[in-house]
């Protein structure tokens, strides 16, 4: 009850301070707002980071020519603020990277459409912003593409592919920043590249015992019967009748499935770098370093849609930056995973939780939630260890097509023993648009059409020297 009431007050004083903001913004209306000089700069700061040439937004807002036929669109998403595309609550957090418009922005920009959507004076446009072409974190010192180019078949379903690459480190390595470049976007939905460190590589080489080929073969199906997943083409998926736990932080075993699929392998492995609409890419700050343990792989998961009518081809790029400074503080990433939930046929608001507790102080860099086409809502909390809690993201309506990383204004400090709680909400009813079938009972996958919940997290830990210690799972 309480809790609802001060949320009230918080939404009615939010209210009235957004219709002051409008009402003094709306004093700047009999003024000609033109695209030199009012638009561009708030064109350049907000939406030219992915609405420039090569980014794979539908057009640039660069040049006035190029923007001029997308005026009246341009003036509808962004006074409905789907553009630019932000999903966190304002009232958790500050963000480093928060695209959203301020009022005055969102005032100038619908003036200007309404007024025609002059050009101005060609004189008056800021200078271009600097982009590098490419690769957004700057020249990488090195490039690491898949092992070879892939053929994705022109029809069926979309495919997770994974690729393994030794880039011969010798030496650990430090890296500042890390950016997954896909080479075909018209295929490459995401990139997540993983580190495996060499004792990873070995135990999952381990070799076979001595078996004859039919004890092999009813080892494998008595394997596969036990199994909670079983795999579909590439496709790890969980079986329907595997246990189920929707509240894995109320569960002895944090709502795990007990042997690892590869995915959930990989959520506690560590995360290098990612790409997908949305995600900002690595940047670390000086001395802030992730570690690539020497004699390390690079695994690359590949998540590809298909073009219909089509055979495509692509060989994807991870660019590293190294440290240029001596590295202090190592980047951890975290998954904070439920894989036992099933969401029920037609479920509106379905919850899953998941826990994971700080073993040390630590310091959290960001967040990126990570559900498929039925994620509703998502929202981290810490619990900590006297018992207050506090609300870290809230994400009240989670967009599948954004897949973006909160990166916190300040590093948020977390004492040991800390809760850090994920818990999202599905909807896997007629009312979700993006829902591909309500009828169906829904669990842990690969798919885009199964489900995901993972909370991600990238902190450093206090009590750590970054040259002296090894990467922890
Ligand atoms: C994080 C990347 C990103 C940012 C920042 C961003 N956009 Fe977009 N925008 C996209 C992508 C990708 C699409 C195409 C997919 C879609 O429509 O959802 C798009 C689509 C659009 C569309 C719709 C085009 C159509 O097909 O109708 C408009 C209009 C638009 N953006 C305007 C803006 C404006 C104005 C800004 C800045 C104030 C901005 N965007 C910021 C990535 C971005």
């Amino acid at each position: 009850m309480k809790r609802t009431f001060l949320l009230l007050v918080v939404v009615a004083v939010a209210g009235v301070f957004w219709s002051q903001q409008s009402s003094s913004a709306n004093g700047t209306s009999a003024k000609t707002v033109t695209f030199s000089k009012n638009v561009a700069p708030i064109f350049n700061a907000k939406c030219a980071e992915c609405h420039r040439p090569g980014e794979g937004s539908p057009f640039s807002t660069l040049a006035y020519k190029d923007v001029r036929p997308w005026a009246r669109s341009i003036r509808e998403k962004v006074t409905q603020k789907t553009m630019p595309p932000w999903h966190a609550d304002p009232h958790y957090g500050t963000w480093a990277n928060d695209r959203r418009l301020t009022p005055e922005e969102i005032e100038t920009i619908k003036t200007w459409v309404e007024q025609g959507a002059p050009e101005g004076n060609p004189k008056d446009l800021p200078p271009m912003p600097k982009f590098t072409e490419g690769w957004t974190i700057g020249k990488p010192d090195i490039v690491i593409p898949m092992p070879e180019a892939f053929t994705l078949e022109a029809s069926g379903p979309d495919e997770y592919q994974y690729f393994e690459v030794d880039p011969g480190f010798k030496e650990d390595v430090y890296v500042q920043s890390a950016e997954a470049r896909p080479d075909n976007r018209k295929i490459v939905h995401h990139i997540i590249a993983f580190i495996r460190p060499p004792v990873a590589a070995t135990a999952a080489a381990k070799p076979r015992p001595n078996l004859s080929k039919e004890e092999l073969a009813a080892l494998r199906a008595k394997m596969e019967k036990e199994s909670p997943v079983y795999r579909e083409g590439f496709l790890v998926r969980t079986k329907q009748e595997a246990p189920v736990c929707d509240d894995g932080c109320n569960d002895p075993k944090g709502g795990r499935l007990g042997r690892a699929d590869r995915g959930s392998e990989m959520e506690n492995g560590q995360l290098l770098a990612g790409y997908a609409p949305g995600m900002n890419q690595a940047v670390w700050e000086p001395g802030t370093v992730k570690k690539i343990p020497a004699g390390s792989k690079i695994l690359f998961q590949m998540h590809y849609s298909k073009v219909a009518g089509s055979v495509q081809k692509d060989r994807s790029s991870i660019g590293l930056v190294l440290a240029k400074s001596e590295p202090k503080k190592l980047v951890h990433t975290m998954g904070i995973s439920n894989n036992a939930f099933l969401i029920p046929a037609g479920a509106d608001n379905h919850k899953v939780t998941a826990c994971w507790t700080a073993q040390n102080d630590i310091h959290i860099i960001n967040f990126m939630p990570h559900m498929h086409l039925r994620g509703k809502a998502v929202e981290y909390k810490a619990i900590y260890p006297d018992g207050k809690t506090e609300i870290l993201l809230n994400v009240p309506n989670y967009d599948f097509s954004w897949q973006t990383a909160y990166y916190l204004k300040e590093q948020k400090v977390i004492p040991k023993g800390t809760r850090i709680m994920v818990t999202g909400y599905f909807d896997n009813s007629t009312r979700n648009k993006f829902n591909p079938d309500p009828t169906k009972i829904v669990r842990y996958g690969e798919p885009t059409y199964d489900e995901m919940m993972i909370g991600w997290m990238d902190y450093t830990q206090d009590n750590e020297l970054a040259k002296q210690s090894v990467a922890s799972k």
